[in-house]
């Protein structure tokens, strides 16, 4: 079975509801653009890349059923641009969805013609999205090997990865993960290690099943556990994670954890690196200070959703149920995102190639624009 996060054909949009996996892979349709922000904002589909293309697909399918309001340029474009800023108010934190909109906005404020020609330009660039992403993940996955191979030889390696950004995030293949794919793909990997990813847990959900999936040597452990893996495999070389943004000077806001684990790199000397593809790469940010970082809301810190094992260990799926796991009572912060600061960043890799620090210091990650 191929893992698809997203399945669209012209008219026909569906999403693997990520909320019930692992348990249970089930499509649902998304057919309008409330559709397409209702599953962003509950994370039925998440992941930077996954958001913008459902949102942008999603549009895609309304217009293709909408008769009115679009019959003239100008109708057609307000229709669009109205509906496109929506969707990008359904999660801050990731700039592919706000990238997307910027570009899917232009191309409709520069399409004269007739109403139906900005609809089919819009229609054809949202669809070019989906397909762009999975071969930029894959070049993403050529240059990360590339790198690997110029820093550690030929030898086997591991490498610590957290959140989800495999083929679940993403129109396919994934980005860190898609390093991962690439790097065992080569023969190069001795193991992955996947943080758990709390409090959503898309490490233990999400990358564990995509690994076992793929029969990739893995193994969970929980966010706690990280310096101590470093400090007692001195195989794992490099921790490789995804971006939401990356600012101009290469900070990088990505799942919580991600700042913590830039820090233990340093101090173990393991590499610490970003995968991401241009479209996660923010010009108009200036550093990590200027990111929005969502935050949600306290139920996801103090329960968890889940199949209920039976007495004999099996795993009944007919019966999920949402426990409590906190002090009733108690307060509670849910930063989704983190920021991991430039200066612990070893390289960011993207579709394009691969960005270091100068003698300064600094990435200069206008070159890929
Ligand atoms: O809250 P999520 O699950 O949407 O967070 C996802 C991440 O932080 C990923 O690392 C990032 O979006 C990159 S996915 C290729």
């Amino acid at each position: 079975m191929v893992l698809e996060a997203i399945r669209y054909t012209p008219g026909n949009l569906e999403i693997l509801d990520q909320l019930r996996l692992p348990h249970e892979s089930v499509y649902i349709k998304v057919r309008t653009s409330e559709d397409a922000y209702h599953a962003i904002r509950t994370m039925t589909v998440r992941g930077a890349p996954a958001i913008a293309i459902v949102a942008a697909l999603a549009l895609a399918v309304e217009l293709t059923y909408t008769e009115t309001n679009i019959e003239s340029v100008a109708s057609a474009r307000d229709f669009i641009l109205e509906k496109l800023r929506y969707l990008v108010t359904s999660r801050p934190t990731a700039v592919n969805l706000s990238d997307a909109a910027r570009k899917l906005e232009k191309l409709a404020s520069e399409t004269e013609g007739s109403g139906k020609a900005v609809v089919d330009a819009y229609i054809n660039a949202a669809e070019k999205m989906l397909v762009d992403d999975v071969s930029d993940n894959t070049s993403i996955g050529e240059n990360g090997v590339a790198w690997a191979e110029k820093n550690f030889g030929t030898e086997k390696f591991s490498i610590l990865t957290i959140c989800n950004t495999g083929s679940l995030a993403t129109a396919g293949y994934g980005t860190a993960l898609g390093i991962i794919r690439s790097v065992h793909a080569k023969h190069l990997l001795e193991h992955a290690y996947a943080l758990e990813t709390r409090p959503y847990n898309q490490g233990s959900r999400l990358t564990a099943y995509e690994l076992v999936h793929d029969n990739i040597p893995a193994t969970l452990i929980t966010d706690s556990m990280a310096s101590v893996l470093l400090k007692t495999h001195p195989e794992i070389r490099m921790i490789v994670v995804g971006a939401d943004r990356v600012a101009r000077n290469g900070d990088t806001a990505n799942k919580i954890g991600t700042y913590q684990l830039s820090i233990v790199a340093r101090y173990h000397g393991v590499k610490f690196v970003v995968a991401a593809p241009t479209t996660s790469i923010d010009m108009l940010t200036a550093s990590g200070e200027d990111i929005v970082i969502e935050e949600r809301k306290p139920e996801e810190l103090v329960t968890m959703r889940g199949p209920v094992v039976d007495f004999d260990g099996q795993v009944n799926k007919n019966e999920v149920r949402t426990v409590h796991i906190a002090a009733p009572g108690i307060g509670v912060w849910n930063p989704a995102f983190d920021v991991a600061p430039a200066n612990l960043i070893d390289a960011i890799i993207t579709e394009k190639g691969v960005a270091e620090k100068d003698s300064n210091g600094e990435f200069h990650l206008a070159k890929f624009f």
